[in-house]
């Protein structure tokens, strides 16, 4: 039987926040030194030591938000340790992540020069599990300061003449947990505290998210919201899809059937957790003025083999990639709420668009949907809705198909579908409803694979890479599709 959707042209559900393409950079493995920071001396190609590779890599998906500099480094990271002449700077033990060297050679001018060059958005991270307020509020100072002051003159002695703008700043990161075991409460007194002295200099307006709950802790999101939901402008949400347990998530590449089908399922939990969680904020926010930040999601599988497990270094295949369209297509759907996503982590660390040996580069499958569902930005969420199959096992049934669309400036309609089976070709039938013109021009791309661990390595960097697709035929305002096995599709519609 076909997958019938619907979408409805004419029927807007508002706007797809860019942002909700966002990224996270933690100090954390290979993330920050070898995946971005190489030096200026390093012999891998570079601009003032940030690798010219994956600026460029980055660039082309549009990244528009980068979050730093954690995670849970955050609240250890104090940040006057990151400034001045390098050499000079502080070296520490990163207890949190593998316990290595941490030279902080990358600091606050690094990180916003990166964001400079990727012509994006820094959204920090500051720190109230082990910092104080004096210390995030002169972090600001010295950032966004324009004028004479203590440290903006200090800012100016490092190099940095003019302020940066610094719009998003995240007040603590898993304030429940390695943000210092707070109950929500206590953490909702401090913030309201720190936020305090997080200042607006000139017409730098500072966009405050305070932390928020650990995946269904919807007490968290009520206790914080309650006492503190004036005082900000988001709260975050994190969510990490595993295939098992915390001690045996599973493997990236050569799991089992089962294990596909759990990732799956649990992925496409998302949606009721955003859901449960707007619902507890509309008690206290009923106009959506403060935004859901879901600022770190995606998957966490086990190491790889021989790697230190501190580092996080995960292998990604198709099945990330339809972890990220099918979790893409969730946050279109409340895009009146979720404001912004961090996908974790950009590079070198969990589900990561980019991976780095040495001087090489190879993009994920995650990278490749991100790349094609780019068009989503800004644009204009339809409604859609779908009467589907489900994609059954062992008793559980979830839906085989997920689909979002969206109308951009120009007028284009982009469909992205999911096919979560990977075994089965999925039978689609879009009804594009409330077109004025009657002659759509349809065209296509897909991202699919024969084996469902299939990846990309430094040896074959092209193994999964997004193709033409050509599997579907047009009849006035209806489009009859056939997915792959385990595809994300995303088709380009012009009314003509
Ligand atoms: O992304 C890895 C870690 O996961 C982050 O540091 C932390 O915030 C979360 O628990």
């Amino acid at each position: 039987m076909s997958n019938r959707i619907t979408i409805n042209a004419d029927v807007a559900a508002g706007t797809i926040n860019r942002n909700i393409y966002g990224h996270f950079s933690e100090h954390l493995g290979r993330c920050i030194y070898e995946g971005i920071w190489v030096g200026e001396d390093s012999p891998i190609p570079n601009t003032n030591g940030i690798r010219n590779d994956i600026v460029e890599a980055l660039k082309n998906i549009k990244i528009p938000v980068l979050r730093w500099p954690g995670g849970c480094f955050a609240d250890e990271y104090h940040w006057k340790d990151g400034i001045g002449p390098r050499e000079g700077r502080k070296r520490m033990i990163n207890t949190h992540w593998g316990g290595v060297l941490e030279n902080n050679h990358f600091g606050t001018h690094e990180f916003l020069m990166l964001c400079e060059m990727l012509e994006c958005e820094p959204y920090i991270s500051g720190n109230v599990g082990s910092g104080t307020v004096q210390e995030m509020s002169e972090w600001v100072e010295y950032m966004t300061f324009d004028g004479v002051s203590p440290m903006a003159d200090w800012r100016k002695e490092n190099g940095r003449e003019k302020p940066w703008n610094v719009k998003y700043f995240g007040v603590g990161n898993e304030n429940w947990g390695c943000g210092g075991n707070m109950r929500p409460e206590y953490y909702a007194d401090l913030y309201r505290r720190y936020q305090t002295f997080v200042r607006n200099y000139g017409d730098n307006k500072i966009y405050k998210i305070a932390c928020g709950p650990n995946v269904d802790d919807y007490r968290w999101m009520e206790v914080v919201m309650r006492e503190a939901h004036n005082h900000m402008d988001a709260i975050s949400l994190h969510y990490y899809t595993i295939p098992n347990e915390w001690s045996n998530k599973g493997p990236a590449t050569g799991f089992s059937e089962d294990e596909w089908y759990a990732t799956m399922k649990k992925a496409l939990w998302m949606e009721e957790l955003i859901t449960r969680h707007s619902t507890i904020m509309d008690r206290y926010d009923p106009n959506k003025r403060v935004g859901m930040i879901v600022d770190e999601w995606g998957t966490w599988f086990d190491v790889e083999p021989g790697t230190n497990p501190g580092f996080l270094y995960q292998q990604n295949t198709i099945r990330d990639a339809l972890v990220a369209g099918l979790t893409l297509n969730i946050f279109h759907d409340h895009c009146d709420r979720v404001v912004m996503a961090n996908i974790a982590q950009v590079i070198n660390v969990l589900q990561s668009v980019i991976l780095t040996e040495g001087e090489k580069m190879v993009l994920t499958p995650t990278y490749h949907v991100f790349d094609m569902y780019k068009v989503h930005q800004d644009a204009t969420a339809l409604t859609t809705s779908i009467d589907g199959n489900e994609y059954k096992r062992g008793g559980q049934a979830i839906p085989q198909v997920s689909v979002s669309a969206s109308k951009d400036a120009e007028g284009r309609i982009h469909v992205s579908l999911c096919n979560l089976d990977n075994e089965n070709a999925a039978d689609v039938d879009i009804d594009l409803r409330g077109l004025a013109a009657a002659a759509l021009k349809v065209t296509g791309t897909e991202l699919t694979a024969s084996v469902k661990d299939a990846h990309n390595t430094f040896e074959q960097p092209e193994a999964v890479a997004p193709t033409a697709y050509k599997a579907f035929t047009v009849e006035g305002s209806a489009i009859r599709a056939k997915l792959s096995p385990m595809s994300v599709t995303v088709l380009e519609v012009i009314s003509e």
